[in-house]
């Protein structure tokens, strides 16, 4: 390593332990060059030394990116991102965030990928690649269930081990494959334990287990005593407080930590600092903002969903369409908190780039409902009666940063009431409605789905949502889109439901049964499943293969035809479904997925490669991942709940590797 530890003071050494302030590590008094950090994962949040942000370009959250279903749409967006990084100067940029979706009311889940581990982790990952390769690091936060925002700083999340290992960690397990600089733990505590203070989830698992030999890197205020954390291998305590200081000077002097616990954080910290060092090596811009602009709208065309579309209303082919809701006008790119980015973006109107698009004298006009400061509406009449006239309406409603964002979350999965009124009382006056929702989670859309034709969901798509909206509206793109997370029915259908915990612990009782895992396993109908997103063009899928590699280890193959005429691209998925376990285990797990890209009437072989993982689960008894003899099915679907073709096979490893099977 470049830089000999003992080189050092003490006091440097402590100093290098906690923030020099902010944003930046200590630079112990000159030896060492500081590494800067800034956030967000949707986009460059970077507070300028004068102390407002620069302007930077909002790219598609990572909850839209996950719709995508697109692991190098991610690897591209965090490069863009990672430009505009070296541009401004940050070395590590705070994310990606990849907390597993438990409850769609979490206020951050726009940050975050989705209710699927093995999606969170696979996109989580790429994200880290797309970062690195580009010569800024990153930081994969936060560490460990931290599934909402309720009172996050104190709240114990209890959560029993094969929980953990099954859902929350994988998302951190993945991504640590890709060598990330550093991991930020959470402010919560699991299972009793401050995640700053949690030696068996910092150091036990993800250094010994999971290979991470970057830095852990508190969340910002989440160390409560420095002594502790230092002996919970937390690494960087940000940001910089004197007390941080004076508390590690303290235990030292009283003897509660010795110069060798002190030292085997500070390691980290040096090789931290040579990896900067190195990336600054081959950091290299390449993008104008106009570029980067290009590719947010670029990459946002593939994270949008088009959930319902009853007599193919969609692709607009209608003569006279009706436009309205001010977020056709001004769409939420993001959510609120650390994660909102400030672009000086204006949106093009959704109207005008209509407009761009439309062809056989299709004609796309605004209506102006009036909104008040509240974004009430307030004048509802001069939608209904331009709606009354016109051969479509599309009505642009959502969420946006003020009811999704940190450190609060949702009270409610249903859009603001003014926006259903708005919604039923358009249905009223016109059959031919297609509604644009905005949202960084699921939505409760219940009270009006049977009045609509079409919704096409566009996420939290950054500062292009529009240009691609545009392009999928008028099927210039095809949506190719598919839920990262359930849309249930109800709040009440989901896991926690309004449940928050006790005030003080947070139990995780519906363990490992998150996500379509707990509706499918509870057979809970759904307003639209994980996996779901329909498309312009039609496929079918055939010929399923199992060749057998090993008693563990297969090649799974299937051929999707699109049977359409125009080009589209499909998301397939694997789930493996363990039919009989001497454990609890859901109907079935996402275990792989392919996106490809068909032209009219073409066919392509898929393949998926599974191994002892995917047929595993986490057996606490004998303290690792274990594949139970038995039955397994291959179930190849569009969607979770749209199951095409079913395999199986039984997996028969000799005694000596079996326990109590079933
Ligand atoms: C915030 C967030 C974290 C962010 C950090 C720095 O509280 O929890 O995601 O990176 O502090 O702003």
């Amino acid at each position: 390593m470049k830089y000999n530890i003992k080189n050092f003071t003490l006091e440097e050494k402590f100093r290098l332990l906690i923030g020099k302030d902010l944003w930046h590590t200590s630079d112990a008094n000159g030896k060492l060059p500081m590494v800067r950090m800034s956030d967000g994962p949707n986009g460059l949040r970077m507070h300028s030394p004068e102390g407002p942000e620069y302007k930077s370009t909002a790219m598609p959250t990572v909850s839209a990116l996950c719709n995508s279903w697109n692991p190098q749409l991610t690897y591209t967006n965090a490069a863009v991102i990672a430009d505009e990084c070296i541009e401004k100067g940050t070395d590590i940029l705070l994310g990606p965030a990849v907390n597993v979706k438990r409850t769609p009311l979490c206020g951050r889940n726009f940050e975050y990928c989705s209710e699927d581990p093995y999606l969170a982790g696979v996109m989580g990952k790429a994200y880290v690649e797309g970062m690195q390769d580009k010569g800024v690091g990153t930081s994969v936060k936060h560490y460990l269930a931290n599934n909402r925002e309720y009172d996050r700083n104190h709240i114990t999340s209890e959560v029993d081990e094969r929980t953990l290992r099954e859902i929350y960690m994988v998302p951190f397990e993945f991504a640590t494959q890709a060598k990330p600089w550093t991991v930020m733990c959470s402010y919560n505590r699991i299972n009793g334990l401050y995640a700053s203070e949690h030696r068996w989830a910092l150091n036990d698992v993800l250094r010994d287990e999971f290979g991470f030999d970057g830095v852990v890197v508190s969340d910002w205020g989440a160390t409560h005593n420095a002594m502790r954390a230092v002996k919970g291998a937390l690494d960087v305590t940000m940001p910089y407080e004197e007390r941080h200081y004076n508390k590690l000077k303290e235990a030292y002097d009283k003897g509660w930590l010795t110069e060798e616990e002190i030292d085997a954080r500070v390691e980290n910290v040096l090789r931290l600092v040579e990896r900067k060092e190195n990336a600054d090596k081959i950091k290299k811009q390449e993008y104008t903002k106009e570029q980067r602009h290009g590719l947010a709208a670029e990459l946002a065309r593939e994270c949008i969903v088009l959930l319902k579309n009853e007599d193919d209303i969609l692709p607009l082919k209608q003569k006279d369409i009706v436009v309205a809701g001010m977020m056709a006008l001004d769409p939420p790119m993001t959510g609120g908190g650390s994660g909102f980015v400030f672009t000086e973006h204006k949106s093009q109107s959704l109207v005008e780039l209509l407009n761009v698009n439309l062809e056989n004298g299709g004609k796309a006009r605004y209506s102006e409902g009036l909104w008040n400061t509240a974004k009430i509406l307030i004048n509802g009449n001069a939608i209904y009666r331009a709606a009354y006239g016109a051969d479509v309406t599309v009505l642009c409603v959502g969420t946006d940063s003020a009811i999704e964002g940190e450190s609060f979350d949702r009270e409610t999965l249903r859009l603001p009431l003014f926006q259903e009124d708005l919604i039923l009382n358009t249905a009223k006056v016109t059959e031919n409605l297609v509604v644009v929702m905005f949202a960084g989670s699921a939505v409760d859309v219940s009270p009006w789905i049977d009045k609509v034709k079409a919704v096409v969901y566009a996420g939290f798509a950054g500062e292009g949502v529009n240009e691609a909206l545009a392009d999928v509206l008028t099927g210039k793109v095809c949506p190719s889109g598919k839920l990262s997370e359930t849309f249930p029915l109800c709040v009440e259908d989901t896991p926690t439901g309004m449940n928050r915990g006790n005030g003080w612990v947070d139990r995780y009782a519906e363990g490992v049964m998150i996500g379509y895992r707990w509706y499918d396993t509870k057979e809970k109908g759904v307003a639209f499943p994980f996996g779901h997103g329909l498309s312009y063009a039609k496929f079918e899928y055939s010929d399923l293969a199992i060749e057998k590699l090993s008693e563990t280890d297969y090649e799974v193959s299937w051929t999707v035809k699109n049977i359409s005429d125009i080009t589209a691209k499909e998301v397939s998925q694997l789930y493996v479904r363990d039919v009989f376990a001497t454990v609890e285990r859901p109907l079935q797990e996402l275990k792989g997925f392919t996106k490809t890209e068909l032209k009219g009437g073409e066919s392509k072989r898929m393949h998926v490669k599974l191994d002892a993982r995917s047929f595993a689960f986490y057996n606490v008894s004998l303290g690792r991942w274990y594949v139970e003899n038995g039955d397994f099915e291959i179930r190849i679907g569009a969607s979770s709940r749209d199951i095409r073709l079913i395999g199986k096979l039984c997996i028969e490893q000799p005694e000596n590797e079996q326990y109590s099977q079933f």
